[in-house]
């Protein structure tokens, strides 16, 4: 396969390439990629995977604070990670992840993904954080946890975070994590 990664800001993509994005992740997620979702796929970095020019698979990593026991973390959560639906079981989404994971590990507190797919992030590296989870709201700090599947996480070597412990994100209008 003729692949190239391109890995960009939403600010620096055109209309048409974000278009072309936000078709292909309606695509993946078909039926239910919604405003909310493609919302919340914006304002980071992009994992932009290409096969002969044609979008073949997405993952999107955007800035969030995360905190615990009143230690604000700078964190990273993933957003829109998906194949194309003819392509999936051939590595592709690996690749993005991958990627995407190492940048976390060199730049960053904590890097988070609410997933499903246990196994394809097990694989490489992510686990499902076993403690509380919680979202702190303007009338103050509640427990919250994914609408479907678990919070997983990556930390890089040597961190304190303690995934036992409790993980609190911002909030933020549609599902919080
Ligand atoms: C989850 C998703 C992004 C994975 O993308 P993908 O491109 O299929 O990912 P990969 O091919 O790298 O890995 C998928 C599986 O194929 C297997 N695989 C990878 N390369 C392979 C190869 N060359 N030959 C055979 N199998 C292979 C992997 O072992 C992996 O298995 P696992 O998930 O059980 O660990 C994709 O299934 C998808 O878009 N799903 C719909 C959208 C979605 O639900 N996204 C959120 C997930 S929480």
């Amino acid at each position: 396969m003729s692949l190239a990664l391109d890995v960009r800001h939403t600010d620096e993509m055109a209309a048409g390439e974000l278009a072309e994005l936000r078709d292909m992740l309606v695509d993946c997620f078909s039926p239910r990629y919604d405003e909310s979702a493609w919302a919340h796929c914006l304002g980071g970095t992009h994992y932009l995977l290409r096969h002969r020019g044609q979008l073949v698979s997405h993952g999107a990593l955007i800035p969030r604070h995360f905190e615990q026991a009143g230690r604000e973390l700078r964190g990273l959560y993933g957003e829109s990670m998906a194949t194309v639906p003819n392509l999936r079981g051939r590595g592709l989404g690996s690749i993005v992840l991958a990627a995407a994971t190492a940048d976390i590990l060199m730049h960053h507190e904590i890097g988070v993904f609410a997933a499903s797919k246990y196994h394809f992030y097990e694989r490489l590296g992510w686990l499902k954080w076993p403690g509380e989870t919680y979202v702190v709201a303007a009338d103050g700090r509640r427990p919250a946890a994914p609408a479907r599947g678990a919070v997983m996480y990556r930390l890089p070597p040597g961190s304190t975070i303690d995934p036992a412990g409790d993980l609190a994100a911002d909030w933020r209008a549609g599902d919080i994590w």
